[in-house]
């Protein structure tokens, strides 16, 4: 029998866990397509915020061995410019039933919510609020992911904008995520995305002695941080019932099974496509069904979250 890979996500339906991380291959309308029919379950776009951003200068991003670091700053072409991207992406997912993840960054609560209202003109199935990215404190402070207060406020702004299910991206650069998982949940996020990258990081080019990102520091992601992302969604998901999509340097099948087994509903992919293409979701599927049909599991319910009691 070929095992079941379909989930239900915030009472949105996918084919498969796989979900294309935010921020690996920006908003354009036809690379979302592309991601589609390499067999992706969803897909999330870069995050938008109010006004366009040109980001950091260049280098930003760079393989410094077992994984990625980057320093992106929050590129993006403004909220304006990112619903008619976010509109063109939803018809063109339609055919293929699957769902569109929008997200979203800003400065303040009231301007998540503002973002909210605004990103839900495009009729995604999800909004990620963005709480967590490590590359900006210099201009807009800590991270609102920081603090369970913060984390609320921005959360409950979001939820009382748009009837669409609201996930909250967290950062792992924190003593108690679960209490901030908890203020998450508690404003009326229905799930989490964990966790966005690690740090900031910093790699130095020991030829010229200066570091290489030009931002200089960086959220480190790839397999190098992978056992910490599988901590984080098991602890959350162990003390929190709500749905969470893992991320974290999965680069197979057997990665995504042990992010379900942590209990993850969904396994978000970013790192794996930066080195291998969009074409590595059929590959991560197909690998993830053969770990399945071996060990006759019928279904992703039998194995999530199966490592909480063993
Ligand atoms: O620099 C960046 O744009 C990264 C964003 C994020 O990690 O959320």
């Amino acid at each position: 029998m070929i095992p079941d890979l379909s989930v239900e996500l915030c009472g949105v339906r996918l084919a498969n866990p796989l979900v294309l991380a935010s921020g690996i291959l920006g908003t354009e309308a036809a690379l979302m397509e592309r991601v589609v029919r390499c067999g992706a379950g969803a897909v999330t776009a870069k995050s938008c915020g109010p006004e366009p951003r040109p980001g950091h200068r260049n280098p930003t991003v760079l393989h410094w061995g077992p994984g990625l670091i980057n320093a992106v700053g929050l590129a993006n072409p403004g909220v304006d410019e990112a619903i008619p991207l976010l509109q063109e992406t939803a018809v063109r997912l339609k055919p293929f039933g699957t769902p569109l993840i929008a997200s979203i960054f800003a400065r303040s609560a009231d301007e998540f919510g503002y973002m909210a209202a605004r990103v839900a003109e495009a009729h995604p199935d999800l909004i990620e609020i963005n709480l967590s990215c490590p590359n900006v404190a210099s201009e807009m402070g800590r991270p609102f992911s920081l603090d369970p207060a913060a984390t609320a406020a921005a959360t409950r702004a979001a939820v009382n904008a748009t009837d669409i299910p609201i996930l909250v991206k967290l950062s792992p650069n924190v003593t108690d995520l679960v209490a901030i998982a908890q203020a998450a949940v508690e404003a009326g996020g229905r799930g989490l995305t964990l966790i966005n990258s690690l740090g900031p990081g910093m790699v130095i080019d020991i030829e010229s002695g200066a570091p290489i990102l030009s931002n200089r520091v960086g959220g480190v992601s790839g397999p190098a941080i992978r056992p910490i992302a599988v901590r984080c969604v098991y602890d959350v998901t162990r003390a929190l019932n709500v749905p969470v999509i893992g991320v974290g340097g999965v680069m197979d099948g057997r990665d995504a099974i042990e992010m379900v087994m942590a209990g993850a509903t969904a396994v978000g992919i970013g790192s794996a496509v930066y080195w291998h293409g969009p074409e590595v979701f059929a590959r991560i599927c197909r690998e993830m069904s053969d770990f399945m049909s071996a060990h006759h599991h019928r279904s992703l319910d039998e194995i999530r979250g199966i490592a909480h009691d063993r």
